[in-house]
């Protein structure tokens, strides 16, 4: 292990070069504009992984963006590590608040990453990470010295809900057949305390369509008389939160699993600033539903968020115009138990029977993901926390994340195993934002701790060591 653990240190400079060769091609899953984009990346995924020394590596082709599969075979005595991770990035817009052109890699210092971190979209979401994980089994096989079989999964529509994925899941279920899945996709509390994933939330999405009079109006000649969509719609949505920011959608906390109080004590034990969370964010106050506190309402509540709404006139100057329609995208972030469907119909139920007569609303759902929660006492738990330790000096704790990975439920149901979530990023990195960013310290964190995951892992399911 010590071996490896050098070999990892001498090649720091080629790990970032090789990285950022990834981070140039900007493989967004969103546009189809980027289609061939989003190929070169996977291929350029394929080509790093054989050089890593993984076998049968397949760029897969999909009816959507291809998953780059590869394996190693150690023997049939040891335990079988599916690793996943996705290539594909979210657009980088708002392109004007990037300080660096987002596929232009460049390391700058943050406050909260002294060594520098590395700017660019996809640096922390998901292409830094899927990268440690190459470059950890390259260092393992270079060193003759990787214990565990390995397969690589590596996606390109986990940005756009990984609907071929969960087909190519169903129809290559022997091939993918495994122990445990692997995952850095989420983040860590801090540099300083490190921690492991086990709970994600849900998402159900829904876009509305709120339809007034058959065309755009004189706002002056019809004003007043007529329902204004965007008016009617910001009310409809504006009464979806009661004063207590809960949800008021007949049923929607029916199914929603309560933590317990020596739960909740314990979540709230972890180490969470409240006054630089704001700073960080330039807010003065924070706000959510009552009666929990924000670490809560960042990962055990269940909530409904307006991610864009839009209609009438937009650009520049003033027209004076009383549109005709009405646009939003709302996502709701679901905790275990609660199921998207459910949510969904339940979402459209009350939304058309809160609709005044003067309109008429669509509601269409996009996609959706069930909730995560993944236990701490297994086999790839207990390796991943011996494994954080080990590099972090420090006991890991295991956290419940705010975001989704739709795909690991899947995973469950079609695979029959659990995941491990130990990613490395931090919340504050700005993942589809402008300026992502991650840290130096992480990826080479990253990278010395996965060779550790995989000597505790294959220790572990021989008996314990
Ligand atoms: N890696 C994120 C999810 C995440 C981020 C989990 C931080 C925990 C901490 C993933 O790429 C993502 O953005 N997921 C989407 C899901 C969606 C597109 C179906 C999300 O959460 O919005
Ligand atoms: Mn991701
Ligand atoms: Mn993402």
């Amino acid at each position: 292990m010590q071996a490896v653990q050098d070999f990892i240190q001498q090649n720091k400079k080629r790990y970032l070069e090789e990285l950022f060769e990834l981070l140039r091609i900007p493989s967004i899953s969103a546009d189809p504009a980027y289609k061939g984009d989003v190929e070169r990346a996977a291929e350029y995924v394929a080509e790093s992984l054989r050089k890593a020394g993984v076998d049968k590596v397949e760029v897969c082709p999909t009816a959507g963006n291809p998953i780059v599969y590869g394996e190693k075979f150690i023997g049939p005595d040891k335990p079988t590590v599916l690793v996943y991770g996705h290539y594909d990035v979210q657009p980088p817009d708002p392109l004007e608040l990037w300080e660096s052109g987002p596929f232009e890699p460049v390391v700058k210092k943050t406050e909260l990453h002294p060594d520098g971190a590395i700017f660019a979209r996809g640096s922390c979401d998901d292409k830094g990470q899927v990268f440690m994980h190459i470059k950890a089994v390259e260092a393992m096989l270079a060193k003759g010295s990787l214990p565990c079989n390995v397969k690589f999964m590596i996606e390109g529509e986990e940005e756009v809900g990984s609907e071929h994925l969960g087909i190519f899941c169903r129809q290559n279920a022997a091939k993918l057949a495994c122990d445990t899945i692997l995952i850095s996709d989420t983040s860590i509390l801090s540099n300083e305390h490190p921690s492991i994933t086990v709970g994600l939330r849900g998402l159900s999405y829904v876009e509305v369509e709120v339809t007034g009079p058959n065309r755009d109006l004189h706002s002056g000649v019809y004003g007043g008389a007529v329902a204004n969509p965007v008016n009617i719609l910001c009310r409809m949505i504006a009464s979806l939160q009661d004063e207590d920011n809960r949800i008021t959608i007949p049923g929607f906390y029916d199914d929603v699993l309560e933590l317990s109080t020596e739960e909740r004590a314990q979540m709230n034990k972890a180490p969470f600033d409240l006054e630089h969370y704001k700073k960080d964010l330039g807010i003065a106050e924070v706000r959510g539903e009552k009666g929990y506190t924000t670490l809560e309402r960042a990962t055990i509540r269940p909530t409904l968020d307006v991610n864009g709404i839009w209609g009438g006139y937009t650009g520049k100057g003033a027209k004076t115009v009383l549109p005709a329609k009405a646009f939003a995208k709302i996502s709701m972030r679901l905790v275990p138990n609660q199921h998207p469907d459910k949510i969904t119909a339940l979402f459209q139920k009350h939304f058309e029977s809160i609709a005044p007569p003067s309109v008429k609303v669509k509601v269409t759902p996009h996609h959706g993901g069930e909730p995560v929660v993944t236990p701490t006492d297994t086999p790839e738990y207990q390796a991943a926390a011996r494994a954080m330790a080990k590099a972090f000096g420090k006991q890991p704790i295991p956290t419940r994340e705010g975001g989704s990975i739709p795909i690991v439920a899947l995973f469950e149901e079609v695979l029959g195993v659990k995941s491990v979530l130990m990613g490395f990023g931090l919340d504050s990195d700005a993942i589809h934002s402008p300026n992502e960013h991650y840290g130096l310290f992480n990826y080479y964190k990253g990278i010395e701790t996965i060779p550790y995951f995989y000597q505790f892992y294959a220790d572990g399911k021989n008996g314990g060591m």
